[in-house]
């Protein structure tokens, strides 16, 4: 990270591992590792699967919107967003004003293979189609790929593509 840069934000589609990046990576280069999801999770000692039952999607995106802002104002942090966060204009101006943005590319024939794991905890899993999940995917990778560095995550394990992040930062 740069001294113009206050914190590094992972992004990407759900399920391209996030978290366990962010984790791995924090460990690496011994930076503070904040999951956007759980900290919601937390903060309304709900679970995501239920403030999408009893807010909607929206009530959801106002609490990511507000928690975000919250906690980016502290640096050194390196935060995992869950696949919409950066979908939200707010949210993404910020990240890409003063933080590093890491777009972490999973290809769509991969990441369907991980759907029988994810679909217990992912409320837009369990109402799209496989179709609409692919055209969320195509629509989604435009904004994500406007991140600062993109990193092509292939079969690699998540230690792998902490690896590979923090050489290609360094
Ligand atoms: C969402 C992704 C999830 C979580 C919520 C909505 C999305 O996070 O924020 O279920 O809109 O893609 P992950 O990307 O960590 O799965």
């Amino acid at each position: 990270m740069s001294k113009v840069e206050r914190n590094i934000v992972l992004i990407g589609f759900m399920g391209a591992g996030k978290t366990t990046v962010g984790k791995e990576l924090s460990r690496i280069l011994g930076l503070r590792f904040v999951d956007l999801d759980q900290a919601i999770e937390e903060e309304a000692n709900q679970t995501i699967q239920t403030i999408f039952k009893t807010e909607g999607e929206s009530g959801f995106r106002k609490r990511e919107r507000s928690l975000f802002h919250k906690l980016s104002k502290q640096s050194d942090i390196i935060f995992s967003l869950g696949g919409g966060a950066f979908l939200q204009e707010e949210i993404q101006a910020a990240c890409l004003t003063d933080s590093l943005v890491i777009f972490l590319d999973i290809d769509f024939s991969i990441w369907s293979e991980r759907i029988p794991l994810l679909q217990k905890d992912r409320p837009l899993l369990q109402q799209k189609s496989l179709e609409e999940m692919k055209e969320l995917y195509t629509s989604r990778k435009q904004s994500y790929s406007k991140a600062h560095l993109i990193i092509q995550t292939g079969r690699l394990t998540p230690p792998q593509t902490a690896e590979k992040i923090a050489k290609t930062i360094h």
